[in-house]
């Protein structure tokens, strides 16, 4: 038998890349791939690549800069673009990077391994279609390798709502999801292995309908699955919160009290501007009812500053959306245009403007996240452990609420849940001891 081929993947952008990026290495280890941590032994090297902010995509083409003197020393290296920009700029990658041999979308990767071969023909490959079939439902089986004790399961993909800043219902689709029967099966698989938290991921995964009851009947199901201590979802659109999702944050234990709602502005104005299809006060609505249903829930959100025609009292109001609602965590970003989507067309905001809202915006996120984080010290939580410390004896895990916390202990392993009292808040973590 020959020696495995090498094969380097860097993922870019969100956990459905990630997701995505361990799906492609189980589909090319059937074509005689293992993974290698660096480009340098390479045989393959394949970038996941994300589109959603201009940097994003312009980190893909320096990137493919750098491999230059990799593929001229190796002329057998195959290198490959997938993700989203491959499906937004497809052939175009090739003509920017000649030495690019393979393009493939994020809706194909079921194709992979008849692209790769065809790349190992020494012909360029390409394939950017959105077919009808499930791509994960060809994609090899999950090999029955021991896993971490947490895992992403994609469950719905694509997105309708059309933001108007957004390129995501372009290179991701329509919105499609996966027959629960599937997603049960993979779950139970997962467990076997020695999963026991999984985080369903979607672009706007409370959309999801492969299940009679929606997101919230598949949260059940999942709960059933014995072995599957804790469930999460990211990420949401808050008209797609039903009555059945808010319930189930206060009937379904299994389901952690975290939840990813991004809103992107606090604005009427500027949330009518980018399509959003509510208002701040419906935003504030379903969170008193998300709280009801469960009071000790952190938010999370991501925030845009700096969209077209965003006025100073435009940005007043985010940041008072924000001081109200009060976010456990937070991810923010400067306006950056997307071409294709109606947005772009749009007069823009000076860039100095639009550094200074991050700015002040990111000030109050860091705050806040750090109140709620320190407001944990003294309080017992629940912590899966993932994996060991940097220091010797440590390990790591995170807490319900999504919090890295470090505990010094013996006969800890990863995938314990234990119970942890929080004695210490750093700035990026918690400390915390077993209780005796
Ligand atoms: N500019 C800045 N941020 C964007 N996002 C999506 N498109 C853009 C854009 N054109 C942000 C949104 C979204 C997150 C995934 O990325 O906040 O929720
Ligand atoms: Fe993009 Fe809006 Fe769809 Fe989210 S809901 S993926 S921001 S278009």
């Amino acid at each position: 038998m020959s020696a495995p081929k090498k094969l380097f993947i860097k993922t870019y952008g969100c956990q459905m890349n990630v997701y995505d990026s361990e799906r492609m290495a189980e589909a090319l280890g059937g074509q005689g791939y293992e993974q290698t941590a660096t480009p340098d032994d390479a045989d393959m090297i394949l970038l996941n690549t994300c589109h959603i902010r201009e940097k994003a995509a312009e980190k893909v083409y320096s990137e493919l800069g750098r491999y230059k003197g990799l593929k001229a020393a190796k002329p057998d290296l195959k290198i490959g673009v997938a993700g989203c920009v491959a499906q937004a700029e497809g052939e175009e990658i090739m003509r920017r990077q000649p030495m690019v041999d393979l393009v493939v979308g994020p809706q194909s990767y079921h194709r992979l391994p008849a692209l790769e071969a065809k790349a190992g023909r020494g012909a360029k490959a390409l394939d950017t279609d959105f077919p009808e079939e499930d791509k994960f439902e060809h994609l090899a089986q999950r090999p029955r390798a021991r896993r971490a004790p947490s895992a992403f399961l994609t469950v719905q993909e694509g997105c309708d709502k059309f933001c108007a800043f957004c390129v995501v219902p372009y290179t991701r689709g329509a919105e499609v999801s996966r027959p629960a029967e599937r997603v049960l099966a993979e779950a139970r698989d997962l467990v076997e292995r020695g999963v026991r938290e999984i985080t369903l991921l979607g672009q706007n995964v409370n959309a999801y309908h492969g299940h009679e009851g929606g997101l919230a009947g598949l949260i059940h199901a999942l709960a059933g699955i014995d072995g599957l201590a804790r469930i999460r979802f990211t990420t949401s659109h808050p008209n797609d919160m039903d009555d059945a999702l808010i319930a189930a944050h206060r009937d379904c234990e299994k389901l952690m009290p975290y939840l990813h709602l991004p809103v992107q502005s606090g604005s009427d104005r500027i949330l009518k501007r980018m399509n959003r299809q509510h208002t701040r006060d419906d935003y504030f609505r379903i969170i008193d009812r998300l709280r009801a249903a469960r009071p000790d829930l952190h938010l999370s959100g991501d925030f845009i500053v700096g969209f077209p025609e965003e006025s100073d009292q435009d940005f007043e109001d985010t940041m008072d959306l924000i001081e109200r609602v009060g976010y456990g965590s937070a991810f923010s970003f400067k306006y950056s245009t997307r071409p294709g989507t109606p947005a772009a067309e749009r007069a823009q905001l000076p860039e100095e403007v639009k550094d200074a809202r991050l700015q002040r915006l990111q000030a109050l996120l860091t705050r806040q996240q750090q109140a709620l984080q320190d407001a944990m010290v003294g309080r017992t939580v629940k912590v899966l452990f993932e994996k060991p410390g940097r220091l010797e004896g440590q390990m790591v895990g995170k807490s319900e609420y999504l919090h890295a916390v470090h505990v010094q202990a013996d006969g800890l392993t990863p995938g314990d849940l234990r119970e942890v009292r929080i004695v210490e808040s750093g700035p990026n973590s918690l400390k915390g001891v077993l209780p005796a």
